[in-house]
């Protein structure tokens, strides 16, 4: 029985500079998709596929994030007094039990691979999830449960993959396929960020891992990779080639929020959603949108 996935590693440090001026003093991910910050549709997803501790690595704006997900008894009291229960609720719902949040600092931008070092000691000895908050990805079930269920069934670390176009491949780690059974594919290596005619395959890594801790010892000894950088991808290729490695493919509704034209996607898609929206803003897009 393999040991259960408990804590995820938040990577929250990027510096956003697609998203200039509203990521200068604001983290990326505290950016809302309506009315909800990006990272806490991430802490839902890891939530409801049973995490528990959360490690936010972050860089500048750390306070932002400590307290969207810490209690706030002014504004509580505040809400109470005004007998605004459904406002309550919904500010309690981002907060985080004592003790579930931890946060540590990536000091340099060295990259992906060594902002999930900077987890190490707050991991220890265990399979571990990390969440890209800047990919949304709304699934039914969501995306981390899938693997953290094919992780509970075979023991293997697992990505979450998503077909790509051919002429993007450069923009993601790219999966080297063994073989495939359904949804769950068996991976031989990855790379990452491949230009179109040396990838392996069109699976991309959408920013959802589970993980064996055995990749800590990969990214201390591992040298920098594309773009300069100490990449997760490099040292999970080196353990997909002596350890079991699985993907599942990705089927539900997927918004790259890394980019300004993929996050409004997700703002209007997420509030076509919203009943108390959805009229209005159909008819607001049906009157501006040019005409056949
Ligand atoms: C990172 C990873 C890449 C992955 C992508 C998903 O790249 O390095 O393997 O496919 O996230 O969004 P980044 O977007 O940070 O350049």
């Amino acid at each position: 029985m393999p040991q259960p996935v408990r804590k995820a590693v938040l990577p929250v440090a990027g510096m956003a500079t697609r998203f200039l001026p509203a990521s200068k003093a604001v983290p990326k991910v505290m950016l809302p998709v309506v009315d909800k910050p990006l990272i806490q549709y991430a802490v839902e997803e890891a939530r409801a596929a049973g995490i528990e501790e959360f490690i936010f690595v972050t860089g500048r704006g750390e306070a932002a994030i400590a307290d969207h997900f810490g209690p706030d008894e002014a504004l509580d009291a505040f809400l109470a007094a005004r007998g605004d229960d459904t406002a309550r609720a919904l500010a309690a719902r981002a907060v985080l039990a004592p003790g579930a949040a931890a946060f540590t600092r990536q000091e340099e931008p060295l990259g992906l691979g060594h902002a999930v070092l900077c987890a190490r000691h707050l991991v220890g000895d265990e399979p571990f999830a990390v969440l890209l908050a800047d990919e949304l990805l709304l699934g039914e079930p969501p995306c981390l449960a899938e693997l953290v269920e094919v992780h509970g069934r075979t023991g293997g670390s697992v990505v979450a993959l998503a077909e790509v176009p051919q002429a993007e491949t450069n923009r993601y780690g790219i999966a080297e396929i063994a073989a495939e059974e359904g949804r769950t594919v068996t991976l031989s290596g990855m790379v990452e960020k491949p230009e179109p005619g040396r990838a392996p395959s069109r699976l991309a890594l959408i920013g959802r891992y589970v993980l064996q801790p055995a990749v800590f010892a990969r990214l201390a000894a591992q040298p920098a990779g594309a773009g300069g950088e100490i990449q997760l991808t490099d040292a999970m290729a080196a353990m997909a080639s002596e350890a079991p490695f699985y993907g599942v493919r990705f089927t539900g509704r997927r918004f790259d929020c890394g980019s300004p034209a993929g996050y409004l996607q997700a703002t209007v898609a997420c509030a076509l959603e919203r009943a108390e929206l959805r009229q209005d803003l159909l008819a607001f897009l049906r009157g501006i949108a040019p005409s056949p």
